[in-house]
């Protein structure tokens, strides 16, 4: 992908008859939505299992819960991250067994604990004395794994490090204590911060992964068997990343340095990567303006914003790359939303580069929307409907 010079071309993001398909069903459609193109996904997912070929994927659903999604990754023989008794009861609601689930939340009510053991789960993560306890008395004889607090969050751009995880001293003492209240301590999880863009976050998780499963060992006589090495792999956004290839070349090199007498067993939990750069996310401009006759920049409305799916422009943490057909001289805007609420601004100290012929009515193309878009769109605000969502292609 070449650096962003203000110009998005479409054909760094998608496979030029990709596009011209994606393309093709939007025009038949009043926007804003979410086009998926899932023969991106089938290809995604078998890249990613040919790069890890000794792990077993878990799709992380929250990314895109579309049913034809998960019903693809199903037929692909791929197993399921799952947050809530509401994903769960989706995914088994297409025909998934509860073998192929992991209860990967560490915050969750006891009620819903006995849920998903009642349902036939048996994979549970936790990351804190009081939810072990749960995990025992509702779900006993369940295999846990505990999760560790990672150190992603510089580089990571959506990072998910302090709510979840504990210390490497207190993942000790959970794993113990599971072995006495009749679990079955199975292993350890991580996940180094969503869109990671050092691979070697990867490297210091597993090295406090590997003093674990070694205290545990030498300490306890407890031999852990599943290493859970999360998400966190890369979408194609504005700013470059390493290609999923060299995600792997790297870390199995620092699995094999941490475990060179044989790996245990390899779960990963991707969502982004897998779904993100199969979407394009359709909206028109609604209105542009100045905020005085010499302002230097346009506000450029848009009938998608924050709260109809971009939510992870906070901070602008995620710069999605956007296209228009207009290809006049560029000028930077102010990209907003569509509703009455002012923190419906999706990037301001980032102005975004867009033609000066672009007016009312073109049409704006967020390209890898696929992932964390439609399942964060809001159901009512200002009364407009959740981000529409079409899965195309299979
Ligand atoms: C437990 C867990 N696993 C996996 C993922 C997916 O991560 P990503 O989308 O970075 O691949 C998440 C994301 O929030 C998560 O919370």
């Amino acid at each position: 992908m070449n650096q962003f010079n203000g110009v998005t071309d479409v054909t760094d993001y998608y496979q030029a008859e990709t596009f011209a398909r994606i393309k093709a069903f939007a025009d038949t459609r009043e926007t804003p939505f979410v086009v998926i193109d899932l023969p991106t996904i089938g290809r995604a997912y078998d890249d990613l299992v040919a790069s890890f070929d000794y792990a077993d994927i878990y799709y992380a659903v929250k990314a895109n819960p579309a049913p034809a999604i998960i019903s693809l990754l199903r037929d692909r023989g791929a197993n399921f991250d799952i947050a809530s008794r509401y994903e769960l009861d989706k995914v088994m609601g297409l025909g998934v067994d509860a073998e192929r689930i992991s209860y990967g939340n560490t915050i969750k009510k006891a009620a819903d604990i006995r849920y998903f053991h009642e349902r036939g789960v048996r994979l549970f993560a936790t990351d804190s004395e009081d939810d072990l306890v749960n995990i025992a008395r509702e779900a006993p004889g369940a295999q846990v794994y505990v999760r560790v607090l990672t150190d992603g969050s510089q580089t990571a751009d959506w990072p998910l490090s302090r709510k979840f995880g504990c210390e490497t001293e207190m993942a000790v003492e959970l794993l113990t204590h599971a072995q006495a209240l009749g679990l079955e301590p199975y292993g350890v999880s991580f996940h180094v911060g969503s869109q990671q863009r050092e691979i070697g976050s990867w490297d210091a998780a597993l090295a406090k992964v590997k003093v674990i499963f070694e205290r545990l060992q030498q300490e306890q006589g407890i031999v852990l068997k599943m290493i859970n090495m999360g998400g966190g792999f890369p979408a194609n956004y504005i700013s470059r990343t390493n290609d999923l290839a060299t995600y792997a070349e790297e870390i199995t090199r620092f699995l094999q340095e941490d475990f060179a007498e044989g790996f245990p067993r390899i779960i990963l939990e991707p969502g982004r990567s897998l779904i993100a750069n199969a979407g394009v996310l359709v909206s028109e401009v609604v209105l542009i303006s100045r905020k005085s006759r010499t302002a230097l920049h346009r506000w450029v409305f848009t009938d998608v914003g924050k709260f109809g799916g971009l939510i992870e422009t906070l901070d602008e943490s995620i710069k999605y790359p956007v296209y228009t057909e207009k290809s006049g001289e560029l000028e930077g805007a102010v990209l907003a939303g569509p509703t009455c609420d002012s923190a419906d601004i999706m990037y301001e100290n980032f102005k975004y580069p867009l033609p000066l012929d672009l007016s009312a009515g073109d049409r704006l193309y967020w390209l890898s929307t696929g992932a964390y878009t439609t399942s964060y769109s809001a159901v009512e605000f200002n009364g407009f409907p959740p981000l529409a969502e079409y899965c195309i292609g299979e």
